[in-house]
């Protein structure tokens, strides 16, 4: 049978991985999440305590990099790096800056492009990133630009740091996401852009209901 690819792009904080990832056991696709394998690199590059902006320095640690992406018996994809289980490390706020640092590297992107397409060559997918619509995978069957305001994702964000007893001032989250947007979409490989054929979601009147479903019906519309 054929396989569907569903690309979901969009900037940081916009609910990309929260919906694909449920809309894909809904759909009883394989969920990607590419940022986690950009986040792996990064946890190598600190582990190694090198520099991120060093980008020979970066690009000379890659042909070392054992990166795994497996899924648990929980559905969810857990990292690896060199064999040991970074999901997570990964996530750690320092290690969103390493990751945004390095995959502004084309030779960072290079060297993960045939990994993510092996993926989607295997299972019928939807994988979220910046630039699966557009470089990854161009010929997808559905494309979506997921995105909300920088205020409502930063408002979001504010809330999930309060839930989790580690809160930030609105200020300091708005700031860091409008930093991060800049840089996925003013960095010269890759960067992040509605591709022409993408459908938008803008959920920033959207509530998680609301947004799966508008996620779930382009999907059941174009593949
Ligand atoms: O989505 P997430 O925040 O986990 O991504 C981590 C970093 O990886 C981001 O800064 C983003 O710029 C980068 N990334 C990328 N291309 C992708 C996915 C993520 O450059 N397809």
């Amino acid at each position: 049978t054929k396989t569907i690819r569903v690309a979901i792009d969009g900037p940081s904080g916009a609910g990309k991985s929260t919906l694909a990832r449920s809309a894909a056991a809904r759909l009883n696709f394989l969920y990607v999440d590419t940022g986690a394998i950009y986040r792996t690199i990064g946890c190598a590059v600190r582990r190694r305590d090198i520099d991120p902006g060093d980008r020979a320095a970066v690009v000379a640690a890659l042909p070392a990099l054992d990166i795994g992406l497996t899924y648990g018996a929980d559905g969810l994809q857990h990292m690896e790096l060199n064999g040991e289980d970074v999901t997570a490390e990964i996530r750690l706020p320092e290690i969103s800056r390493y990751a945004s640092v390095v995959s502004a590297y084309p030779e960072v992107r290079a060297y993960l492009l045939e990994m993510q397409r092996r993926l989607a060559r295997e299972h019928s997918v939807i994988m979220d990133g910046r630039d699966i619509g557009t470089v990854v995978l161009p010929d997808a069957e559905v494309k979506v630009f997921l995105t909300a305001s920088a205020e409502e994702r930063a408002r979001r964000r504010m809330l999930e740091l309060q839930q989790r007893g580690t809160p930030e001032p609105y200020e300091d989250i708005l700031r860091a996401i409008q930093e991060r947007d800049w840089n996925d979409t003013h960095r010269a490989a890759a960067p992040l852009r509605q591709a022409e054929d993408a459908v938008l979601l803008d959920t920033t009147e959207l509530d998680f209901t609301q947004s799966e479903e508008a996620l779930l019906r382009i999907i059941r519309e174009r593949a």
